[in-house]
């Protein structure tokens, strides 16, 4: 399908149709500065918005990879957010996600500027099977991000995306610090007492995905359309945005979807364009915009929020029971629940000192979240 403008604000467009035919058409050689997308992922179940089965992802892939790398500027970024896939009916992984990136640099030239991992710790834990009935996984809640560039050298900086400093940090700046070697061997110079502005973040970036009212899906609501169900938060294409492109510079995201890299790109004075083959899925797009300028994009996906990752050692481990030995092949039956989550029972353990045990009660608050989130998620889509 021939992709037309549907929509035109004062910074970018909406296109609805193949973003393959509206490269090839419509842009022009080293025309873009920053490719932000989410592609339909391989996913083995096939969800509403029409996934190509993965075996055959790669070699779809690849025309979208070659008109990629004749479109960016020198300098530019490729960013694709990309989810992972398990294997039907077995608990492994497809490996089609890193045969998409080898691909894209093996056989187009990509360079991989660097791997980003983004964490949603709201994520519920799936696949069931595997993760809550047989307990033979662990919850999958991150998505890879591939950041390629057609050289070595795509222009970027960290200091646009610094995040707040710790508390020990501040207290360090406050207080100075003694230069002084490290128990990993690492000399620590004066230099670390300065203040930069913020620290550099790690290529861990924790954004919750639980948009719930925001004027998008108060505009899908009021029109009777079906809001996109797999968007991502504005705060990833915010964080490229911000460390690899300037004001002015021109953003494009070929599997649009709901335009939320359109949305953020127009909130930070980017010039962009987004594509989609779901006419649906554009309308609902267009509603993101038909509001005064100074509210676009006020509604951000995600809060200023610090997480920390759970210390996965914290809790007694009654390894008296053997593993199966079938790895989990047949369910097992079912056991008793220990506790409620909350008030985990004290279990003897010759690991756990009393040291351990008052560490323990800073833990309610967190697993109280772990418990909540699972449960607004239910309550929402009742
Ligand atoms: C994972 S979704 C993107 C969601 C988007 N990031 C958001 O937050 O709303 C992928 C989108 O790619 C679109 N798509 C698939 N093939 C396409 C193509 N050839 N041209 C344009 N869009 C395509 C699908 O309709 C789907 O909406």
């Amino acid at each position: 399908m021939k992709a037309a403008v549907y929509f035109e604000t004062k910074l970018g467009r909406i296109y609805n149709g193949d973003s393959l035919d509206l490269m090839r058409e419509r842009f022009a050689d080293a025309s873009v500065d920053l490719i932000m997308t989410s592609p339909p992922f391989g996913l083995v179940r096939k969800k509403s918005y029409g996934n190509v089965q993965s075996e055959e992802y790669v070699a779809w892939f690849k025309q979208f990879g070659h008109e990629f790398k004749r479109i960016l500027k020198d300098n530019g970024s490729l960013v694709i957010d990309i989810g992972g896939a398990w294997m039907p009916g077995q608990p492994t992984r497809s490996l089609y996600q890193y045969e998409l990136l080898i691909m894209l640099c093996k056989e187009i030239g990509f360079h991989l500027a660097q791997e980003f991992f983004w964490w949603n710790p709201a994520r519920l834990p799936t696949p069931a099977e595997w993760v809550t009935v047989r307990r033979v996984r662990c919850k999958d809640a991150i998505n890879c991000l591939w950041w390629l560039s057609p050289t070595p050298w795509p222009k970027a900086s960290n200091r646009r995306v610094l995040a707040a400093y710790s508390d020990s940090m501040h207290q360090l700046l406050r207080n100075g610090y003694n230069p002084k070697l490290r128990p990993s061997g690492h000399d620590i110079s004066d230099k670390f007492g300065i203040n930069n502005g913020g620290s550099i973040p790690p290529n861990l970036l924790a954004f919750p995905n639980t948009e719930s009212n925001s004027h998008y899906l108060k505009y899908c609501t009021e029109y009777q359309l079906t809001p996109h169900p797999a968007r991502f938060p504005s705060a990833l294409p915010e964080f490229f945005i911000r460390m690899l492109t300037n004001k002015g510079d021109f953003v494009f995201d070929p599997f649009g979807g709901s335009c939320v890299t359109g949305e953020t790109a127009e909130r930070m004075a980017r010039k962009w364009a987004c594509c989609d083959l779901d006419e649906g899925y554009v309308k609902g797009a267009k509603g993101r915009f038909l509001r005064s300028q100074a509210d676009i994009g006020s509604t951000r996906g995600a809060k200023a929020e610090t997480y920390s990752v759970p210390n996965p050692l914290t809790e007694p481990c009654d390894d008296s029971e053997e593993l199966s030995v079938d790895g989990g092949k047949v369910r097992a039956a079912k056991r008793k629940a220990i506790g409620n989550g909350l008030h985990t029972p004290r279990i003897a353990s010759p690991m756990r000192g009393d040291e351990d045990l008052r560490r323990r009660k800073a833990l309610p608050t967190e697993q109280m979240r772990l418990l909540e989130e699972p449960m607004k998620y239910k309550a929402k889509r009742k």
